[in-house]
């Protein structure tokens, strides 16, 4: 079978495409070339432009618990979001990526701080954010890695690679490793099927990862911690 137009036969052309954010393998756009150089805290503290939302929730590298969640540039920036949506409720998805953002999780005091100043109850926010499996309920490491073991992932071994992340980290599921870099998570399904096995450590996707890639892929993370 030709590729159309081209009269090149479709096993003739190169595999080049591993993952565009993949850490192995030749791909054309380098990585910083698509996430910036830096993968977390890029967000100004204000938010810049008031229709400006992260998608998702975000993390600082350097995560305060305590940090005041409305004040200064924060506070400036909790106005633009409250500015964007008639009813207040609306804006609990986007505050609470801020208070996670800057405190690095949603605690159970940081769910009655944002719901008192949107008028809403303890029980509804924390409805909210027990249903989204990307607010971290307790505090994490500088990076959160995150290892997919759903089905297409578990076929390339998922499961190794998790279990190679536990070990090289010395930390069991969910824990954080004491020099506090590195918290290891199972999840389900990041989208990443194609290149298997899939790891997200913050922001940042990891595709094609296998054992042998881990000792490196850690190695890089305490370099750029340094
Ligand atoms: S099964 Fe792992 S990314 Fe979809």
């Amino acid at each position: 079978m030709s590729d159309a137009g081209t009269g090149t036969r479709r096993s003739e052309i190169p595999f080049r495409n591993p993952g565009w954010a993949g850490n192995t393998g030749e791909f054309d756009l380098r990585e910083e070339e698509v996430r910036g150089e830096d993968y977390v805290g890029a967000i100004p503290a204000d938010g810049g432009h008031p229709g400006a939302s992260p998608a998702r929730p975000y993390m600082l590298p350097d995560k305060d618990p305590s940090a005041p969640l409305f004040e200064g540039l924060y506070e400036e920036r909790a106005q633009k979001i409250l500015g964007r949506y008639p009813e207040s409720r609306a804006a609990l998805i986007p505050l609470l990526n801020m208070a996670q953002e800057l405190r690095g999780h949603v605690s159970d005091e940081t769910m009655r701080e944002v719901g008192e100043r949107l008028g809403l109850s303890l029980a509804y926010v924390r409805g909210v954010v027990s249903f989204y499996t990307m607010y971290n309920k307790r505090p994490v490491g500088r990076f959160l890695i995150q290892v997919c073991t759903n089905i297409s992932c578990n076929l390339c071994g998922g499961d190794e690679v998790l279990a190679a992340f536990l070990e090289q980290t010395g930390t069991e599921l969910g824990e954080t490793s004491q020099d506090g870099l590195f918290t290891v998570m199972e999840v389900e399904c990041l989208a990443a099927c194609g290149f298997a096995t899939a790891v997200q450590i913050n922001s940042r996707y990891f595709e094609n990862v296998s054992v042998d890639g881990v000792p490196d892929i850690l190695s890089r993370l305490r370099s750029e911690a340094a």
